[in-house]
Parts: structure tokens; C-alpha cells; sequence
């Protein structure tokens, strides 16, 4: 079967995308960020609120973020240029009054930005769409602040790095240990997907017999629901009753080739935070893994993109594909998204 994929260096506009995590921007300091793209100043200012702006000065270009802050305006550091954390300028130094531009007239273009969850999400498109913010379930007693956050720069373009994330099939070899899957054990799945408003949803199940890790990790079979939203937007969320584990994977894309992958989890599981060692070793060892098999793919796919496509394994990457090609015309339109996928059941061996 071909592969039907989009132009894969473009990004999706509208939408929200995981740029920090809380801990990065402390209070009274900036970062910088690149986001599709994009160059983008974060900062935390005098009353813990969280700011966002574009990161290149509008006089001569200087990136912002190596200026200083005072916790109430950023100044540039070549000929401090003031700027409020909306954007608006305060002081120009050099000009005399009478002089153009004044104050005034600049601005620093603001990115919308929301903390939650313990993330810091950036807007990046013309219209703020609030509510496709993504959020953690709001399971009870799961707690606000996450875990744990892993990052990883994946060294390939957004598509490679979401799909390669995705692969259902990829696990027993890429991911093969002793300790919770044999190397090439694969089983007979078969499971009920269903259309969310951004993506699509594998409807909770019991998780399958080679999934060991969780059986460890939250002390029995938990049934688990995984899904997946555009722009890049994983998140898996597994319970026993009595433990809950919720994990949020994002992509964010840097340039063409390099993308942002945050890893984030949730748990309320009884001594949990001593596990917490543990469980980063383990979840860095499965990024670095993934990291490494895309590059795999990559390399290759530099001599042969016309790759294929399989049922059913693959149906999940041509679903995203589908989704993101979808989205780019209707934003071409000026029309609502609608999303093509229907109700199905997929079998596959993994
Ligand atoms: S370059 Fe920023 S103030 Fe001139
Ligand atoms: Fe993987």
C-alpha cells in the first residue's frame, strides 16, 4: 500500500503546544523557546504569572531573552528597549521626545500562554482556540503537579517523531527486556477505536497480557485508555480503582528536522514517589530507544521516502496523516475541522 503522507516539514497552526514545564521558568526569569520555528520568550513574572512573547526584539533583532527582567518589564540588552509582559513598550532610551517611533507605537508580538497540569502551553496561530487546551482526565486525587517530566530532542521532523511514537508494532522488538516483554513475543490484539473531537481514542480495555511494566508498576491488570490528538498529543490514562497512572506524551516541533518530545507523568500510586527513581530510568530508557529507532528510520527513509503502509498496524499513522492533511484545509477553507475517522475495531500482532 502507499504511503499517502502531507508535506512533512509543515506544521500545524492553531494549537496548543507544550513548550516548558513549570520548573523551567522561575519566577523573574525568562527562557528562551523555540517553537515552530518560531523564536519565543517565556517568563515568569513579580506574581508568579506566566508570560509569553516573541523573542526577537522589534528594533534591531536582538533575542530578548538574553536581556534582563525585573520581574515587571523585559529589557534588551543592546539599546534597552523596555517592554511590559504583554508585549507593550515602556522606554525607548535614545529617542528625544517629538522623535518616531515613541513607546507607544511598539509592541512585542504575546503568545497566549496557560500553565496547568504543571505545563506551560503556547498558542501558536491567529486565533486562540481556549478550549482545545489539552488537559490530564481529572481523576481525582491524581494531583495537579506531575511526577515526573522527561524531554528528549528527536533528531527528524515532527511526522517521523509522532508516528514513531505511535507505532503499535514496533514494541517487542524495539523495546524488548527481560524484565517486562521477551524480545519478538508478539500476541493476537484486537482493539475498539473511536473519533474524539481532535483525534481518535483506543477505548479502555484491559491492558494485554505482555504489558508487565504495568502489572509492576501499579500491582495488578489495569484497564487503560490511550488516545491521541492533534497537533501531536498522547495521552494515556490506566487504572486499577485503587492506583491511577496518567501519562501525557507531546511533540513539539523545534525546526524541520528536530522536535521537542515531552514526556510527563501522573500517579497517585501508595509509596509511588519512591518508585520515582525507578520509573525515570525506565521511561528515559524507552525514550532514548524510540529516539534512536526513528533515527534509524530516518537515515533510511533519506534514500527511500516511499515507504508503505500495512493493515492494520499502521492504520493508526495513516489516521494521522488523514487528521493533519484534513486540518491544513480546513484552515485553507476557513471551515470547521471535521474529523474522518469512524467507529472501528483493529487487529494486529505486537
Ligand atoms: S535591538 Fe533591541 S533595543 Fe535595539
Ligand atoms: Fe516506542
Amino acid at each position: 500500500m502507499n504511503n499517502t503522507q502531507t508535506d512533512s516539514d509543515a506544521f500545524l497552526h492553531g494549537f496548543w503546544y507544550v513548550a516548558a514545564v513549570a520548573g523551567d521558568v522561575k519566577r523573574g526569569k525568562t527562557i528562551h523557546r523555540t517553537l515552530l520555528g518560531k523564536p519565543v520568550l517565556i517568563g515568569r513574572d513579580a506574581t508568579d504569572a506566566v508570560f509569553a512573547l516573541s523573542d526577537t526584539c522589534p528594533h534591531r533583532g536582538t533575542l530578548l531573552s538574553r536581556g534582563m527582567f525585573d520581574g515587571e518589564t523585559v529589557e534588551c540588552p543592546y539599546h534597552g528597549w523596555r517592554f511590559a509582559t504583554n508585549g507593550q513598550c515602556t522606554t525607548i532610551p535614545s529617542q528625544k521626545e517629538g522623535q518616531r517611533p515613541q513607546a507607544d507605537d511598539i509592541r512585542a508580538r504575546p503568545y497566549p500562554v496557560r500553565e496547568s497540569n504543571g505545563i506551560i502551553w503556547v498558542f501558536i496561530g491567529d486565533k486562540t482556540d481556549a478550549e482545545n487546551l489539552p488537559t490530564v482526565p481529572a481523576v481525582l486525587d491524581i494531583g495537579n503537579r506531575f511526577q515526573l517530566h522527561l524531554r528528549r530532542t528527536f533528531h527528524c521532523n515532527i511526522d517521523l517523531a509522532i508516528t514513531g511514537l505511535m507505532d503499535p508494532a514496533h514494541g517487542a522488538f524495539v523495546h524488548a527486556s527481560s524484565v517486562w516483554r521477551g524480545h519478538r513475543d508478539v500476541r493476537d490484539k484486537e482493539k475498539v477505536f473511536s473519533p474524539t473531537p481532535l483525534g481518535w481514542r483506543m477505548d479502555r480495555h484491559v491492558a494485554s497480557g505482555n504489558a508487565r511494566a504495568y502489572r509492576l508498576f501499579l500491582g495488578g491488570a489495569p484497564e487503560t485508555e490511550i488516545s491521541y490528538a492533534l497537533p501531536g498529543i498522547r495521552i494515556e490514562h490506566a487504572t486499577t480503582g485503587k492506583a491511577t497512572y496518567c501519562g501525557l506524551t507531546a511533540c513539539t516541533p523545534v525546526a524541520a528536522d528536530t522536535t521537542a518530545v515531552h514526556h510527563i507523568m501522573y500517579w497517585n500510586i501508595p509509596g509511588g514517589a519512591a518508585l520515582r527513581g525507578l520509573v525515570r530510568l525506565i521511561a528515559r530508557r524507552f525514550l532514548n530507544q524510540d529516539a534512536d529507532a526513528v533515527k534509524d528510520m530516518r537515515d533510511g527513509q533519506a534514500f527511500n521516502p516511499d515507504t508503505m503502509l500495512v493493515e492494520d498496524a499502521d492504520t493508526q499513522i495513516r489516521w494521522y496523516f488523514r487528521l493533519k492533511k484534513e486540518w491544513q484545509q480546513a484552515q485553507r477553507d476557513g471551515r470547521p475541522f471535521h474529523n474522518p475517522i469512524e467507529p472501528v475495531t483493529l487487529r494486529w500482532r505486537s
